[in-house]
């Protein structure tokens, strides 16, 4: 009667044994690539984020050295994995932007679209303002921005006329940010100071709520801790009506490149992650290394209460969004972004869905696909089209890492 006991027990040792296996494929496969990436030149070697790596190889399998296919099922995840289902959109091919644009900043004001800064390649940012017409779409009325101001991971917010403009990262790669804060009036195309932020972010949640100047989260001087920090600034017509920025309740998840939106008097956080890449120790060009990070679907809301409450989450983590929205007809629209990594191959995994959150029913939504995934899009809606333009984006349908750096605008027709 022990017999057949024991004679179950093989089969689960050698279960067990090729998990064991399997796990000590990717813990070696995983060093190999991480080793790998830390000698890669620079995050681009041509326009390629550090988080690729060659598509020569496949993902690392197990096929080989287990046999059957029970145990291996998982390892089978395509590079596609995180595609989504999504209705069919047409989308027009516009002018398209002076300069290629990696976490550039962008506000629409009426029939304009003001882009801000940006990477041009991970050497090189920008520092001025390009503006595209959508009454006539053309790109044109270029003009300097302030020699102190940050060049990527910019809050940036407007009341209609005035732009204020908060803290990022000043310089290429990945070097330090500046606490430093600017308004631009757009008529008359002025730059006015603001009071500094008691400390520097990348990338914080930024929106105008109440009569003040909220900005929240990011990362904080080190490029990758998440902040939870949040603060505020009495401002009217482009003016601080005070010296100094109040702390507010801390947000819940900290982090940087969260879309922040105010609707309905209620200010909404959505997205985003945790963790950046960062400046290597000692570097002299603060050489951008890449390190872990987590995308979230989040989405937390500020009310009357003063109390944050969270929403339903989107519909996959999305992060490097803080740009990528508009709100049309009481729904936001997202378009692209990142999402969690593969789980295997680790590649940073774009995205090419555009969502939409009905506020009415607070209900997300998978509304289209954009012609390619790609992150940190520039996004404005005009007279029924919905606009995107600039970003990272994929290296083709089958390959959702990120590639090239971009300037191309697009435009589709929206029907809510
Ligand atoms: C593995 O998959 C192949 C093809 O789908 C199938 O023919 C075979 O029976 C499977 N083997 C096991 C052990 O499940
Ligand atoms: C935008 O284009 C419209 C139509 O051509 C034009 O009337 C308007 O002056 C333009 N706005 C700016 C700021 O150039
Ligand atoms: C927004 O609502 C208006 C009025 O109901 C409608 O005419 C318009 O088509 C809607 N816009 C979109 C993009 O669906």
């Amino acid at each position: 009667m022990a017999r057949p006991a024991a004679k179950a027990l093989p089969p689960k040792h050698l279960v067990a044994l090729a998990v064991v296996a399997i796990l000590g494929l990717f813990l070696v496969a995983d060093y190999l690539w991480a080793s790998s990436r830390s000698a890669a030149p620079s995050i681009w070697p041509s326009r390629v984020d550090i988080s690729t790596r060659p598509t020569a190889s496949p993902p690392p399998s197990a096929n080989k050295q287990t046999k059957g296919n029970a145990s291996t099922g998982s390892m089978d995840i395509s590079a596609t994995f995180a595609d989504l289902r999504a209705p069919e959109l047409q989308w027009e091919q516009m002018a398209e932007a002076p300069v290629p644009r990696l976490d550039g900043a962008a506000i629409q004001i009426k029939n304009l679209l003001f882009v801000f800064a940006g990477y041009g390649t991970i050497n090189y940012v920008h520092s001025h303002v390009d503006i595209y017409n959508f009454s006539d779409n053309t790109w044109g009325g270029k003009f300097d921005m302030p020699k102190e101001m940050a060049h990527s991971h910019l809050g940036m917010v407007t009341d209609g006329r005035y732009i204020y403009v908060v803290t990022g990262q000043y310089g290429p790669q990945c070097r330090g940010p500046t606490a430093r804060n600017f308004v631009l009036d757009t008529e008359r195309k002025e730059w006015h100071d603001l009071p500094p932020l008691p400390v520097p972010r990348y990338a914080p949640a930024t929106q105008l709520w109440r009569g003040r100047l909220h900005v929240m989260g990011g990362s904080k001087e080190d490029r990758h801790e998440p902040g939870v920090e949040h603060w505020s600034l009495a401002v009217k017509d482009g003016k601080a009506l005070e010296q100094e920025w109040r702390s507010e309740i801390p947000i819940p998840r900290g982090g940087p490149h969260r879309a922040c939106v105010v609707a309905n008097d209620k200010l909404l956080v959505i997205g985003g992650q945790e963790g950046d890449f960062m400046a290597k120790p000692g570097s002299p060009i603060f050489k951008c290394v890449r390190r872990s990070e987590m995308v979230y679907s989040d989405v937390y809301m500020l009310d009357d209460e003063m109390k944050w409450k969270e929403l339903p989450p989107m519909p996959k983590p999305d992060s490097h969004i803080e740009f990528a929205w508009t709100n049309v007809n009481n729904s936001i629209i997202i378009a692209g972004g990142t999402t969690e990594k593969h789980p295997i191959n680790k590649r940073m995994t774009l995205v090419g869905e555009v969502f939409r959150f009905n506020l009415e029913t607070l209900e997300w939504s998978v509304i289209g696909r954009l012609p390619f995934r790609i992150k940190t899009t520039l996004v404005g809606y005009w007279d029924g089209w919905l606009y995107f333009t600039s970003g990272q984006r994929d290296k083709g349908p089958s390959n959702p890492s990120p590639k090239k750096v971009v300037g191309c605008m697009w435009r589709t027709k929206l029907h809510l």
